[in-house]
């Protein structure tokens, strides 16, 4: 009997570490349920950009590096995915006071989001959130370069009381302003603020 004690033992801890990789593994992929985690890592994904802010001064991008950012695309009509969004960016911040996070939004619709309709739209939140705008030509430059896509609702030219479909993607970027993770509408604070300290992000 004593020669087949420690195949057994060898094959009992086999199978236990075996169990304990599987288990962590699972549990790995269910830590951050929103996290997109299929795109191709190849496709590059967003990149230096030159807006104009809410205040009507130029913004580029190099402004966001020092600390991480939250990115969202919407436009400020929007009912339900952009005020959300920007809700939860807000509670991410808020769990970081001293180390601030960057929370950017930039508008999808700059034919109606002026500077002073983004500076009202950004004053429901706490202060600090920056609200971005371009011309025509600008947006689309910068969408393209997030892959982000859009499109204005409107029954005929004039018409000023469209909606702006847009994905609703929330991209998280280091503080060298690398994107890092694109979470999904359903992301809570929790699970991106559990993702940025995880990530040693800040
Ligand atoms: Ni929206």
């Amino acid at each position: 009997m004593k020669k087949y004690i420690f195949p057994a033992i060898v094959l009992l801890s086999g199978a236990l570490a075996g169990f304990f990789v599987y288990n962590y593994k699972l549990e790995k992929q269910n830590v951050y349920p929103n996290l997109i985690t299929g795109f191709d890592q190849s496709v590059k994904i967003g990149g230096e950009f030159s807006l104009t802010d809410q205040n009507g001064a130029a913004f580029s991008s190099e402004k966001l590096k020092g600390a991480p950012s939250l990115l969202y695309f919407g436009f400020t009509h929007c009912p339900d995915f952009c005020p959300a969004a920007l809700q939860v960016f807000t509670e991410v911040s808020d769990q970081f006071e001293s180390a601030p996070i960057n929370r950017v939004f930039i508008t999808l619709d700059p034919e109606r989001d002026t500077a002073e309709k983004l500076k009202d739209y950004v004053s429901l939140y706490k202060a600090g959130m920056i609200a971005l705008s371009g011309t025509k030509q600008e947006t689309d430059k910068v969408a393209k370069q997030w892959r982000v896509y859009y499109s204005a609702n409107k029954k005929d030219p004039n018409d000023q009381d469209y909606l702006v479909d847009h994905s609703v993607y929330s991209y998280l970027l280091n503080k060298n302003g690398e994107l890092v993770a694109i979470f999904r509408s359903e992301a809570t604070a929790a699970e991106i603020t559990r993702f940025i300290k995880e990530n040693h992000l800040i």
